[in-house]
């Protein structure tokens, strides 16, 4: 694997070998065992979006591997002002070892991809969001101890954060269910080839609009945002259709008494997910985002350390 552009891309051993990574590097980070193999490597963060997680569990993740980070904004190069993404790209492997990207189009990510002879990694496109579904995975499984038949239930928006959670999910024998309001379904080419990934796996996807039906005995109930970066101008007309589809108690009831709780964060508390589900007892969400750097760390060493 050269680049970390989708779940899709990875194998299921490559999968679980990312997580028994994050396990071993986080184990070593809690004893304060400091090695430094990606000790000389520069790691390159180019972010077209805010971020709060992902900027710095990456930056903070390189350092403790003995890298360092360089943080590229837009305004600040050239590409700012007109260069191309191939030039800028091949020019930017001469100097950095990997690149974490944060943009709009996925095909934007697929561009820098293409033209860099470093590895890319996607730091969330508007339809991806693998390093987030790496590290909900790698939580679940720390929580649950199994992964294989558990029922995962996502509630709202079919986004990027959906659809890496249906590729792990049908990559790992995790069942999915998606409940989403009519016309914000997930998008249908990357279910169809999870489904084909899925029966590989004996896990199942479902899509469905009924909340209630979808939560029915959840081990995971996982949210998101209802307006995406990129979608603010949406926002008000988004939050009266994706009103009865919230993360709260009454669904809480529904699910298994031991579900988790997950969100990607940033929350909005009284949109897509209560406060007192937030900061409830089944709530794991901080634990999710501190996971974040664990398993991104275990990403750059198996795409960087070879270089
Ligand atoms: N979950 C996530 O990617 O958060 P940031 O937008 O803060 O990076
Ligand atoms: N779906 C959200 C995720 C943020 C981490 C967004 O794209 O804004």
């Amino acid at each position: 694997m050269k680049d970390l552009l989708t779940i899709h891309d990875l194998t299921t051993e490559e999968v679980e070998d990312i997580l028994s990574l994050s396990a071993e590097l986080k184990e070593k980070q809690k004893n304060r065992q400091m090695d430094c193999p990606l000790i000389g490597k520069t790691l390159g963060m180019f972010f077209e979006k805010p971020s709060t997680r992902t900027r710095v569990s990456f930056e903070v993740g390189i350092y403790q591997l003995g890298g360092q980070a360089i943080v590229l904004p837009v305004s600040d190069l050239q590409i700012g002002r007109g260069e191309t993404i191939a030039d800028t790209a091949r020019v930017l492997s001469r100097y950095i070892d990997a690149i974490v990207i944060r943009t709009f189009e996925h095909k934007i990510a697929e561009e820098w991809a293409e033209h860099a002879s470093i590895p890319i990694i996607n730091g969330l496109t508007d339809m991806h969001h693998p390093c987030q579904a790496l590290a909900d995975i790698f939580t679940i499984k720390e929580k649950k101890g199994r992964l294989k038949g558990l029922k995962l239930v996502y509630i709202g928006d079919g986004n990027n954060v959906a659809h890496s959670l249906i590729e792990i999910c049908a990559k790992t024998g995790i069942d999915i269910s998606l409940a989403c309001p009519k016309g914000y379904e997930p998008d249908k080419k990357i279910v169809k080839s999870a489904i084909e990934d899925a029966k590989k796996h004996g896990s199942r996807i479902e899509i469905l609009s009924n909340l209630q039906k979808a939560a029915k005995d959840a081990d995971v109930l996982y949210t998101d945002v209802w307006a995406s970066m990129g979608q603010e101008k949406e926002h008000k007309k988004r939050l009266k259709i994706f009103k009865d589809y919230q993360l709260n108690k009454k669904l809480l009831k529904i699910a298994s008494p031991d579900a988790l709780v997950m969100h990607c964060l940033p929350a909005h508390r009284g949109e897509e997910i209560t406060g007192e589900a937030m900061e409830g007892p089944n709530s794991v969400v901080f634990d999710q985002a501190e996971n974040r750097l664990h398993t991104q760390k275990a990403v750059m060493l198996r795409l960087m350390a070879a270089l």
